[in-house]
């Protein structure tokens, strides 16, 4: 059987104003039904656009090579007809920033019970045609299942707090029954109850329904708490992956191990203490070299690791790392990094 979505070797470059912006290069990635991925980063590494790209919703001016196979049909090449019929009712997007992504001129009744029409006849189990008032009940329904009474449909966008805000795009992602949800940064702005209360009504809902999920957040620390397995992204490539526990308990990546630091756990004592931040920032993917693209602010660098490429290798059960550390033969490595060199065969 095939996965539920799998993207592969996907690249995205914007391209406009005499600039090139390789924002997403070469990933790689698996989700199953009923599993949830989180997907971390700094501020620009290309979390967005990665999100964005999968279901097409990026501008003319990116450029999307690569594969992203939904049930194994790739939704790259699929023709619009089947895109429309694909987002809300096969995948839905909780966008980062719930205010903008709200229509600030219409109830949230209509913008529930909108997708509910246009798209619940492809659901299946009303059997034809929904009418107004079903659609309007099963707005309703969701409203109430996260959190806000169904009698606040006639309500707009801004008389609601930040949380409810954001609990109403999550009732607008499950208004279809998708069979996956792309939530990026559902939670940032919001005080960490309301965060936590979010976190926990989008697992219940992934659990009972069998959802996947991709979750993403600066934050490794909230993505550890809901996510069966991590993926962190640096300039637009994924450094580091492997199930959660394991990639926050022992990150095999340098990156990882300062961005855990960054964001420390929540409810950890150490977390008290101020965060360690990250020094330097990160590089303009317009001009990027040919080594490791964290070598520059990496605590961990050596000489080679300015112009040896850095690919993804395996680094334990189930987990991937780009640091040319996890190779048994580093720092004496031939230039394709999987060819011992003599040196370090007899090392
Ligand atoms: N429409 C666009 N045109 C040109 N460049 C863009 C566009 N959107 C994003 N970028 C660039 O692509 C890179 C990745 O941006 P993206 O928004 O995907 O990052 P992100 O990881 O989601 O960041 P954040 O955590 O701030 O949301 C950045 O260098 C950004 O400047
Ligand atoms: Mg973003």
């Amino acid at each position: 059987m095939s996965a539920l979505l799998e993207v592969k070797d996907l690249e995205v470059t914007y391209r406009g104003g005499g600039r090139t912006v390789p924002a997403v290069r070469g990933v790689d990635l698996t989700l199953d039904a009923g599993q949830t991925l989180g997907l971390a980063g700094e501020s620009g590494s290309g979390k967005s656009t990665l999100a964005m790209s999968l279901l097409r919703l990026l501008p003319a001016a990116a450029e999307v090579t690569g594969q992203v196979l939904y049930q194994g049909e790739d939704l790259l090449t699929a023709k619009w007809n089947r895109m429309r019929a694909v987002r809300w009712a096969e995948a839905s997007v909780v966008f980062q920033g719930a205010m903008t992504a709200l229509n600030p001129v219409h109830t949230i009744g209509d913008q529930l019970v909108e997708p509910i029409l246009l798209h619940g006849r492809r659901a299946g189990e009303e059997g034809g045609r929904i009418t107004d008032k079903q659609a309007r009940a099963r707005a309703g329904e969701l409203l109430e299942s996260v959190g806000v009474p169904a009698r606040r449909m006639r309500s707009y966008p801004h008389e609601f707090s930040g949380g409810q805000r954001q609990r109403i795009m999550i009732a607008m992602a499950l208004a279809c029954r998708p069979n996956l949800i792309i939530a990026d940064e559902p939670t940032t702005a919001l005080d960490v109850m309301v965060q936590a209360q979010i976190l926990d009504l989008l697992a219940d809902r992934v659990r009972e329904q069998g959802i996947g999920v991709i979750m993403i957040s600066h934050d490794l620390s909230v993505l550890g708490q809901m996510c069966d397995r991590l993926a962190v992204m640096y300039a637009g490539e994924l450094v580091e992956s492997g199930p959660s526990r394991q990639l926050l308990d022992d990150p095999r990546h340098p990156y990882t191990r300062a961005l855990s630091r960054a964001f420390p756990t929540i409810g950890d004592p150490a977390s008290r203490r101020a965060p360690a931040g990250l020094p330097g920032d990160p590089p303009d993917p317009a001009a990027l070299g040919a080594g490791c693209p964290f070598a520059a602010r990496c605590p961990d660098a050596h000489e080679i690791c300015q112009d040896t490429p850095a690919r993804l290798v395996p680094a334990g059960p189930g987990r991937l790392s780009a640091c040319l550390r996890v190779l048994p033969d580093f720092p004496h490595l031939s230039p394709d990094m999987t060819e011992p060199t003599a040196e370090g065969a007899r090392s």
